[in-house]
C-alpha cells in the first residue's frame, strides 16, 4: 500500500474561483496565471477547471508547449518574454504572446527574421515599471520603448502593461495608476494592470484594464490574507493535501514530542502521527498549534515537523485512532474546510508558496 498522503486538485472549485474573477471584474477578460506550474496544481489538472478562460498567463515556453499540446489555440502570454532571442521563433511558431520589458528584447525582436510567410508578427505587451522595480521600462523610458517597438515590422500589435506592488495592502495601486495614466493616455492598445488583488479590491471604474491577471484568487486562496479570508472574497480552495494517521501515542505529563523535543505534555495527552512531513511540502516553520483537521474536527499539530511525519494533538478527537483521515489544508470530511492562508500564515508565508512546494511525491489527482 503507498504512503497514504495524496494532493487532491478541485476542477470544479478552479472554475468557480474564475467565475468570482468574472463576477468582480465583468468587462475585462481574463489571462488564468499558470505559471510555476500552475501554481503547483499541476497544468494539466488546472486546463481542466480554468479552460474557459480568455488565454492563460505563464513563464516557461515548456509550459505553452504543454497548453498547445492539450489542444489550446487561444492567447498564451509569456510574462517575463523572451529569455533569449532564439525564443522568439517559438513565440512565432506557437503564436506566443510575450511581455517586452527591456531594451535586450526589442533587440532581439529587430533581429528576428520571421521564417515563413505563414507565420504571425508578434503580439508584445510592453511593460511599465510604474513603482514595483523588478521588471519594465521606467515611465521616462517608455513612450521611446513603445515608439521603438511600433516602427519594427516584426511586431503586430502592442499591448500596455504594468504590475502592481501593494494591490494587497495599505499603500494599495493609486499612485502607480496615476505614473501609468500620465504615461500612456495618448496611447492606442490593450491594457493589462490588475493581479488578483487589485481584481477583488480594486476593480471597479475608473481603472481600466482589457485583461487582468488572475494568479491565486483561481487557487482558492485570498490574495489579502489576513486582511480577508477566501470566504469574504466567495472562494473555494483548489487544492487538498490529506494524509491519514499512521500511529498514535499516549503522552504523559513531561513526556517531549519529536526532534529538538520542542514540545512537553503537560498532562496526559494523546497525540496522531500523521504522514506527512517537510519532504512533502508541509512547511517546517509551522510550530506547535497549527491548525489541522482530524476526521474534520480542528485541532493542531504539537512539536517540530519532521520529514516525512508530524505529530498532532488528539485530544479534541478521542475517536480518532490509526487511519484517521487528517486534512493538512482544503476540503476534509463532511464538509469541513481548512484554508491553506491560516496554515501560510502560522508557517510565516502566504498560501501562493504553500501551493507552489507540493512535493512531486504526493501522488496528485483531478477531482471534480
Ligand atoms: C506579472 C504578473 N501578473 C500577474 C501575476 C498574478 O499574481 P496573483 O497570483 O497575485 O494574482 C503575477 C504573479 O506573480 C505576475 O508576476
Amino acid at each position: 500500500m503507498p504512503r497514504p498522503i495524496q494532493a487532491l486538485i478541485h476542477t470544479r472549485a478552479l472554475s468557480h474561483n474564475l467565475a468570482q474573477v468574472r463576477q468582480a471584474q465583468p468587462d475585462a477578460r481574463v489571462w488564468a496565471v499558470v505559471k510555476a506550474n500552475a501554481y503547483g496544481h499541476g497544468i494539466e489538472r488546472a486546463f481542466e477547471g480554468l479552460r474557459s478562460a480568455d488565454g492563460f498567463a505563464l513563464l516557461d515556453l515548456a509550459e505553452a508547449e504543454r497548453l498547445r499540446a492539450l489542444g489550446w489555440r487561444g492567447p498564451l502570454l509569456l510574462l517575463e518574454g523572451a529569455f533569449e532571442a532564439r525564443d522568439l521563433e517559438l513565440c512565432s511558431r506557437l503564436n506566443l504572446w510575450h511581455v517586452v520589458h527591456c531594451e535586450a528584447q526589442i533587440d532581439w525582436l529587430a533581429g528576428h527574421k520571421t521564417a515563413m510567410k505563414s507565420q504571425q508578427g508578434h503580439r508584445v505587451f510592453l511593460k511599465m515599471n510604474s513603482g514595483m522595480n523588478r521588471l519594465g521600462f521606467r515611465p521616462a523610458a517608455y513612450r521611446s520603448a513603445w515608439a521603438r517597438l511600433s516602427a519594427l515590422p516584426q511586431v503586430d500589435e502592442i499591448s500596455l502593461m504594468s504590475h502592481f506592488s501593494d494591490a494587497d495592502g495599505a499603500r494599495g495601486i493609486a499612485h502607480q495608476v496615476a505614473t501609468f495614466d500620465r504615461v500612456t493616455q495618448d496611447l492606442g492598445g490593450e491594457r493589462s494592470l490588475s493581479n488578483s488583488a487589485a481584481i477583488l479590491r480594486h476593480g471597479a471604474p475608473p481603472l481600466r484594464n482589457d485583461w487582468v491577471r488572475a494568479g491565486i484568487v483561481c487557487y482558492g486562496s485570498a490574495p489579502d490574507h489576513p486582511a480577508h479570508n477566501a470566504a469574504h472574497w466567495g472562494l473555494h480552495p483548489a487544492m487538498t493535501l490529506r494524509s491519514r494517521l499512521i500511529a498514535t501515542q499516549q503522552l504523559q505529563a513531561g513526556d517531549t514530542v519529536g526532534y529538538g523535543s520542542s514540545y512537553t505534555a503537560t498532562a496526559d495527552q494523546r497525540i496522531g502521527i500523521v504522514a506527512c512531513g517537510y519532504a512533502d511540502g508541509y512547511p517546517r516553520h509551522c510550530g506547535t498549534g497549527t491548525p489541522v483537521l482530524v476526521d474534520g474536527v480542528r485541532t493542531a499539530t504539537v512539536g517540530r515537523v519532521s520529514m516525512d511525519m508530524m505529530a498532532v494533538d488528539l485530544e479534541p478527537v478521542p475517536q480518532a485512532g490509526h487511519g484517521a483521515e487528517v486534512t493538512l489544508w482544503g476540503n476534509g470530511p463532511a464538509g469541513t474546510m481548512l484554508s491553506i492562508d491560516e496554515v501560510a500564515q502560522a508557517a510565516g508565508t502566504i498560501g501562493y508558496e504553500l501551493m507552489c512546494a507540493l512535493a512531486v511525491r504526493v501522488p496528485t489527482s483531478a477531482v471534480d
